[in-house]
């Protein structure tokens, strides 16, 4: 017999009389020696209910199928759900930049870059107003990061600032201009 072979039995040898102890020890512990549970089981005490089994979520999805994806299509939302991460993302990008945290900004850079462009995949009219800032704007700041380019990545910063609200110009919601401004802000 090989050694391996015989430290894999002993192996096998010891779990099995672990396993043996364990069931011991529950035995042990139900019965005492008239035979009669030491301690009732949960069920024969009517003053102790089981715990119930917890309650299956009511089904919300109502309908077809059909309806039932429109449905959550709606719950998937359009651009301001999106806009509010990417509102957060914006300013621990501008924190990774102050402390040249290069892999962070690079993090932070795809996640911006990944919602917004599933975010025009549900709402298609918004791609064309968003390309300048993938394209150009974001792909700056990740170029910058990669290079570690300290200087090139603060310029990079700047100028995507001006593409958030160049894209809420072209959407008509320059209103948001200053809730981006106090993003950056914040993040000083
Ligand atoms: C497609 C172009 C586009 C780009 C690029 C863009 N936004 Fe927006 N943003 C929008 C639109 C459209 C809305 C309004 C969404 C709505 O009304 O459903 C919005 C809304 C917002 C809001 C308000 C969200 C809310 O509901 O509270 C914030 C914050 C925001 N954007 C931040 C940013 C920041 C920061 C950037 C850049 C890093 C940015 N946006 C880039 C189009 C854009």
């Amino acid at each position: 017999m090989t050694q391996k072979r015989q430290t894999l039995i002993a192996m096998l040898l010891s779990f099995l009389a672990g396993a043996l102890s364990v069931v011991g020890f529950v035995l042990l512990g139900q019965f005492s020696q008239d035979g009669h549970p030491l301690v009732p089981a949960a069920h024969a005490n009517a003053a102790q209910p089981l715990p119930q089994p917890p309650t299956p979520p009511t089904p919300w999805l109502k309908g077809t199928a059909d309806e039932k994806f429109t449905q959550i299509e709606r719950h998937l939302r359009g651009l301001d759900v999106t806009m509010a991460e990417i509102g957060y993302r914006y300013g621990e990008l501008l924190l990774a930049g102050k402390t040249r945290n290069w892999e962070y900004a690079q993090y932070q850079t795809e996640k911006i870059d990944f919602a917004l462009r599933l975010a025009i995949e549900r709402r298609p009219k918004r791609a064309k107003s968003s390309e300048p800032f993938l394209n150009e704007s974001l792909s700056e700041v990740m170029k910058a990061a990669k290079a570690k380019d300290a200087e090139q990545f603060d310029a990079a910063l700047e100028r995507l600032h001006s593409g958030c609200v160049q894209c809420h110009k072209a959407e008509n919601v320059l209103y948001f201009k200053e809730s981006v401004d106090r993003i950056k802000e914040r993040s000083k």
